[in-house]
């Protein structure tokens, strides 16, 4: 799968055309590719034929249409597994933490999804044969919620020397839901100097939540949240690394009998996040995920511990 340029690289297209796309909601070339001539002249101040000869490049640098099934396999192929340290975990998930897709853990406070976050940064930079990537993490942290000293005790739990793991774990700070969205659009360098086999973002709704609390804003905010997994779901699929996101609940006051909580972001959410699970609270240091809407894993549930070490079997 090729990177995506940006639509300033298109041919025809100046700094003063790019900018008045940009602004008018074409901010990447597959909205360019997917336009009419018309659209384009109309938002742009430019003659129609150079509006088409700009669609069409946008099209032909997509490589929009289709590709043999040899070569869907062959990326298909090279898709990984990270292990949560947790066997029982790992086979709900079919294996572990699958690169070239997006797993969103949801629950409510405390049910242990940032920890399995934690694991993963730690995870991943285990050789292949105990369940790593041999690779690098990249994590936006977007309530504050990373602790390095956590990090420690995971890594030193799995005989990793801490600060060589520290060292592997790049950390973003996002400060509301624009700049997490930037954030990952800007990650592709740092991806590539750096191996980066696991983005984490933890966590992806809270943010996209206060941004857009008001009402009449619940169109804006999925638009965004959909624009933002789209960039992660293409990241993962052209650098092939895991992206693991967070998710909160919340109460469904609707709901008379079965569990009274949702996830945020609803469909958005559930339509482009490959692996869904559902994680909850239960005895002492246990948890119970349920993997929700597999699409080719069945559903059920796997127990497992929060440790000192970090994610465990029960
Ligand atoms: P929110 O971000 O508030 O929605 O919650 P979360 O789902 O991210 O919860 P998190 O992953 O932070 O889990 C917190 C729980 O993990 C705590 O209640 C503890 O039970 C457990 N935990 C966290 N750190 C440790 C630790 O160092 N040792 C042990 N044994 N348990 C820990
Ligand atoms: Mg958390």
């Amino acid at each position: 799968m090729e990177e995506e340029i940006d639509i300033s690289e298109l041919p025809g297209v100046g700094e003063k055309t790019a900018e008045k796309l940009k602004e008018a909601g074409y901010t990447d070339i597959m909205a360019i590719a997917a336009s009419s001539p018309g659209d384009l002249c109309a938002v742009a101040d430019i003659g129609e034929k150079t509006a088409e000869r700009i669609i069409e490049a946008a099209r032909k640098s997509l490589k929009m249409g289709f590709e043999p099934a040899s070569q869907v396999f062959e990326r298909r192929q090279k898709v990984a597994k990270i292990t949560t340290c947790s066997k029982n975990l790992d086979s709900l998930l079919g294996g572990g933490v699958e690169t070239q897709a997006i797993t969103e853990f949801h629950g409510a406070f405390g049910s242990g999804k940032s920890q399995v976050g934690f694991q993963l940064l730690v995870s991943v930079q285990l050789p292949e044969e105990r369940g790593g990537l041999d690779g690098a993490a990249l994590i936006i942290d977007t309530e504050n919620t990373f602790r390095p000293e956590r990090i420690k005790q995971i890594a030193e739990a799995l005989g990793l020397d801490h600060r060589k793991v520290l060292e592997n774990i790049f950390v973003a700070r996002a400060y509301n839901s624009d700049h997490q969205m930037v954030l990952a659009e800007k990650a592709k360098d740092i991806i590539k100097e750096r191996n980066i086999k696991l983005i984490v973002v933890d966590s992806l709704t809270s943010h996209f939540r206060s941004d857009f609390s008001g009402r009449g804003e619940l169109a804006p905010r999925q638009q965004k949240l959909n624009r933002h997994l789209h960039t992660l779901q293409k990241l993962a699929d052209v650098f092939n690394l895991a992206v693991y996101v967070t998710n909160q609940v919340m109460a469904r006051p609707d709901v008379l009998f079965g569990d009274p909580t949702t996830p945020i972001g609803g469909h958005i959410v559930g339509h482009q996040a490959t692996y869904r699970v559902y994680v909850r609270k239960s005895k002492g240091d246990t948890r119970i995920a349920r993997l929700i809407d597999s699409p080719h894993l069945p559903e059920g549930e796997a127990i497992f511990r929060i440790t000192e070490e970090g994610i465990r079997d029960v």
